[in-house]
């Protein structure tokens, strides 16, 4: 591809997620994005990148990370300049790995029904799991709305039983449809993850990276990470680095026998390419042959389309899904998550 093609291909990635991504999620992004597309200069020094490194989100997040304010354009730029060569190092050595407490709002239904059906408490792994804040589903507060014959006002609300109100996230998240709500939060004996790069919570730099990757209106989300990191910090937990594929085996082997395993996973698949998915797909098929395992899929439209244009679920398309996450137990669909737990639609009857 010629230097000025590519350059016209890393516009239109910035001219997209300023126009599509961004807008309703952070003005500033917005305007940032549009701002950078339309600057051929800088566009010149992000094609200086490995193409892997020059998606928004990170170049974003590396000038938040290293102090970049909310403001206009101009300003942006001016930062830019003033910190180029930290911005590169920050690109170059980081990458993506939001790690999103609220997304538990949407594996718990299904946890805690794994739970009740077995009878026994849970062992979590899971895989892609950034910082772990996801395997923390027992010791966070819950508030579902919208549920027909719930609580007072239509509100379902859970919390972890003796922990002080406030000493904990409240994810919040909007349901339709038969969500099988629980009546209390599910025991977790064990909890355990794997990474490519493992995200320490002890580590100051890579809580900061982690604060930085929250897009910048989005004071909600930053508040609900730092309670969450204030919990895995009091308990961190087991992270193995390394490709899933390579270590989910091993991990499993050390889940404790007397508890219910559950391999799960939210935003992962899309780092996989069609043979890795397949290659983790039997490695789950031989866990639960083997010692019994269940399997939590919470992943956007790359469950769906496979490489060869065809749908693992049919009736489901990504009009449908509206860049929310399908939700699959044992591989069936059960709901349509928002992508950070916000929202929850349940269609398992609909589809069963
Ligand atoms: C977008 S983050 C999602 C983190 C977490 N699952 C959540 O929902 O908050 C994706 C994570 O998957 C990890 N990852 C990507 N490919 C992987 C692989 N082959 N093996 C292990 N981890 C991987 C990345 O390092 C990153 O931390």
């Amino acid at each position: 591809m010629s230097p000025a093609s590519e350059q016209a291909g890393t516009a239109d990635w910035y001219r997209h997620f300023g126009t599509v991504d961004a807008p309703g999620n952070s003005a500033c992004y917005a305007e940032w994005s549009v701002g950078i597309a339309d600057d051929p200069e800088l566009l010149r020094r992000i094609n200086d990148w490995p193409h892997n490194k020059r998606q928004p989100l990170l170049m974003l997040g590396a000038a938040r990370f290293l102090g970049a304010r909310v403001g206009p354009y101009r300003e942006f730029r001016s930062f830019l300049d003033a910190h180029w060569d930290d911005v590169s190092r920050i690109v170059l050595s980081r990458s993506t790995q939001t790690n999103e407490a609220g997304r538990c709002a949407a594996l718990l239904p299904s946890l805690s029904r794994i739970a009740a059906a077995e009878g026994r408490p849970l062992a979590l792994i899971e895989v892609g799991a950034s910082a772990g804040l996801a395997l923390f589903p027992d010791r966070y507060g819950y508030e579902y709305d919208g549920v027909a014959g719930a609580g007072s006002g239509g509100v379902t609300r859970l919390a972890p039983a003796g922990a002080a109100p406030g000493s904990y996230p409240v994810l919040r998240c909007a349901t339709t449809g038969p969500v099988p709500l629980p009546a209390g939060l599910p025991a977790v004996a064990w909890r355990a993850g794997i990474d490519l790069n493992p995200l320490d919570v002890r580590d100051p730099d890579d809580v900061a990276w982690l604060e930085a990757l929250i897009w910048p209106e989005q004071d909600f989300r930053r508040e609900r990470l730092r309670q969450a990191i204030t919990i895995a910090q009091a308990d961190p937990p087991l992270l193995v680095a390394g490709d899933l594929n390579e270590q989910l085996m091993s991990l499993a082997a050390q889940a404790p026998a007397d508890a219910a395993l559950v391999v799960f996973h939210s935003a992962v698949m899309a780092y996989l390419d069609a043979a890795g998915r397949e290659v983790f797909r039997d490695s789950i098929s031989l866990l639960a042959a083997d010692r019994g395992c269940h399997w939590l899929s919470n992943e956007g439209h790359t469950v769906i389309i496979q490489t060869d244009g065809s749908s693992v679920v049919p009736e489901m398309d990504e009009a449908r899904l509206g860049g929310r996450f399908l939700l699959l137990e044992d591989g069936l669909p059960v709901a349509i998550a928002g992508p950070h737990g916000q929202s929850l639609e349940w269609i398992e009857a609909a589809s069963g």
